[in-house]
């Protein structure tokens, strides 16, 4: 059946090419699945903004929604010994994640079942737990190993003071834990995150980088600053030359996924001349690969920006890690990508790089948030497999430039601008008594968050 391509003859989509137009001229082909998915019909109905910095939704979020989802709270690479666990932190949630003698995974409260104290305070590696307080003790899978005052605690029995667990689940190299023990599994929740993604092996790619941003705005509009990419041409001007971003595509797959592709080594619908494939891949250069611009070679004759950008991309990483690429979309070794998984996740899909996303509130603080920012890379072919990188910690007054030595100086001066919004976002927010207004088609996925967040809350 010949295939229609839809886009810019459309009253509800950019003008200019669609993503669909733009990959049908790559020179290797994209995989099919990154055709134009579903687009339901969300409605336009304004958001309320309270919904940002009401300290009582917050509670409702925790309650009913951050308690049943997945979530990615460490890498495995994070833990490979046993005795070596993670704290994972959620509003006023605390879990352990740690690796148990046996070689498996746990995911352990971390809260003492006599007072509360918390039992782990950082990251660490340890061959048993230890209540500070009293001094209950714990063996690595939660069960009692000691109760200095058993004899005065009638209502234990045996097990009474075992540390309960959350459901633990693995996809990608990352340990995903759920506090509901009725949860659909991991697998359904993800689909079709790892069917798409079985190219690009997340599991087999290293922690290259990982940062954590203090930021001034609720988790929410933290997250959808990175859930359209129309804001390039307010926030971001210095990538318009090379970005498509009008015309990117947004697909709604389930309740829980989405995703934007976004062409790279374009120029943007915004910009009014024909730019020169040179003046696109000048800029191109510089953004992928932190190439001075005046440093790339001519254009090969009638090779297109695009083309050009993506075919050095390639020889760059083929050269770097020893894997042979030339099977590799171009769409797959320049664009963005990027899947959202409900409520607060986000993977990139490709081969260069794959950037990873969380978002969660800042303690039980509706107007700040903490944003994670991963990078995994491909592991060399020959050679061992490198170390994840430690954590670095932002405060809110760090700039994200700071870690421009583990994720590139332009695409940290990018998170620098999204950033910069943010506080300003929450501070208008508070005077927004009409709502928040999302388009409809490059923002529906961001009502679609809203109306599963109601659902959420509703159902509990
Ligand atoms: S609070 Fe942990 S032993 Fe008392
Ligand atoms: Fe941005």
């Amino acid at each position: 059946m010949e295939k229609t391509i839809k886009g810019s003859n459309r009253p509800d989509r950019s003008p200019g090419d669609s993503y669909e137009e733009i990959i049908a001229g790559d020179v290797v082909p994209a995989p099919d699945f990154y055709a134009e998915g579903p687009t339901p019909d969300v409605g336009t109905e304004a958001i309320a903004a309270s919904r940002y910095y009401d300290p009582a939704f917050l509670q409702q979020e925790l309650d009913h929604v951050f308690s049943r989802v997945w979530q990615w709270a460490c890498r495995e690479e994070d833990i490979p010994e046993s005795g070596d666990h993670v704290v994972f932190d959620l509003g006023g949630y605390s879990w352990i994640i740690v690796r148990t003698e046996d070689g498996g995974v746990k995911a352990l409260s971390n809260a003492c079942p006599h007072r509360g104290r918390q039992i782990v305070e950082e990251d660490g590696n340890q061959s048993r737990f230890r209540c500070p307080y009293h001094g209950l003790q714990w063996e690595l899978d939660g069960s009692l190993r000691h109760n200095p005052f058993g004899w005065d605690m009638p209502q234990w029995d045996e097990c009474g003071a075992n540390l309960p667990e959350a459901k633990v689940a693995f996809w990608g190299g990352f340990v995903f834990i759920n506090m509901d023990p009725d949860a659909p599994p991991l697998e359904e929740v993800l689909s079709p995150i790892p069917e798409h993604f079985e190219r690009y092996d997340l599991a087999g790619r290293y922690k290259a980088a990982h940062v954590i941003k203090k930021i001034r705005a609720n988790w929410k509009a933290t997250c959808e600053a990175f859930m359209e990419s129309h804001h390039v041409v307010g926030t971001h001007p210095q990538a318009l030359s090379m970005t498509g971003d009008l015309n990117t595509q947004y697909d709604i797959w389930s309740d829980y996924v989405g995703r934007q592709f976004t062409a790279q080594g374009v120029q943007s619908p915004n910009i009014d001349r024909e730019l020169s494939n040179e003046e696109i891949l000048g800029i191109t250069a510089f953004n992928q690969h932190n190439a001075d611009p005046d440093s790339v070679g001519a254009l090969p004759e009638g090779m297109s920006a695009r083309a050009f950008s993506a075919y050095s991309s390639r020889q760059m990483l083929e050269a770097a890690t020893g894997h042979d690429f030339s099977e590799a979309g171009d769409a797959e070794m320049i664009d963005s990508l990027l899947y959202h998984v409900f409520p607060n996740l986000a993977f990139w899909a490709g081969m260069t790089q794959n950037i990873v996303y969380r978002f969660r509130p800042n303690g039980l603080d509706p107007e700040s948030a903490l944003m994670d920012i991963l990078i995994l890379r491909p592991c060399p072919k020959d050679g061992p497999r490198p170390d994840p990188v430690p954590i670095r910690y932002l405060d809110f007054d760090e700039p994200v430039m700071l870690a421009a030595g583990e994720i590139g100086e332009a695409l940290a001066e990018v998170y620098d601008q999204d950033v910069e919004n943010l506080p300003w976002v929450q501070k208008g927010l508070h005077n927004l008594p009409a709502g928040v207004a999302f388009t409809s088609y490059m923002e529906a996925r961001l009502r679609r968050h809203h109306q599963m967040l109601d659902q959420f809350i509703g159902e509990s």
